[in-house]
């Protein structure tokens, strides 16, 4: 486990490098949190850390967004904010991408689907907004440190 305390929306930057480099076998990248904790954001800076060419934005009518990178490496961005829980998620094919080896799965609300996400390829990020600054504490956590994490 490990604890950043993020002051500024830039400092996502350096903790995206840092990730990317420090978990290099971890494929799906799980991110935690309230709504409007900073999912979606870290997301775009870990995108862009990881090369990404396309714009990152939440996927709201459907589910998952493919974006490229200029290596045309496949990213999927999953918001499962709006499915009920291990209902709908045959529908949207996540254990499609979740199989698919070459894949960076990048999932908001992943409590949904925590039956899929493969302990040995899944990263889980925690992000903890405090609610009286701008500042979040982001938790990195391997799923089995997660099992003893409330
Ligand atoms: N580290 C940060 N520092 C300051 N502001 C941030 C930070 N991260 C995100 N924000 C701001 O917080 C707001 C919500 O961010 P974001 O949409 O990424 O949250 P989210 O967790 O994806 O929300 P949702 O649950 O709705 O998907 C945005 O306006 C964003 O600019
Ligand atoms: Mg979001």
């Amino acid at each position: 486990m490990e604890v950043f305390e993020i002051n500024r929306e830039e400092e996502l930057d350096q903790l995206a490098k840092y990730i990317l480099l420090n978990y290099p076998d971890r494929q799906v990248f799980a991110l935690y949190g309230p709504l409007g904790a900073g999912k979606t954001t870290f997301i775009k800076y870990l995108s862009k850390q990881l090369g990404v060419v396309d714009s990152v934005k939440s996927p709201t009518y459907t589910l998952a967004n493919v974006y490229k990178t200029y290596q045309n490496e496949k990213i999927y961005h999953l918001d499962l904010f709006r499915i009920k829980e291990s209902v709908e998620w045959l529908d949207i094919g996540v254990d499609d991408y979740i199989e698919d080896p070459n894949a960076v799965i990048f999932v908001e609300w992943p409590e949904k689907i925590r039956d899929l996400l493969p302990p040995d390829r899944t990263l889980m990020i925690h992000i903890n907004p405090d609610p009286d600054t701008q500042k979040r504490k982001i938790v990195i956590l391997l799923p089995d440190e997660q099992e003893n994490h409330t």
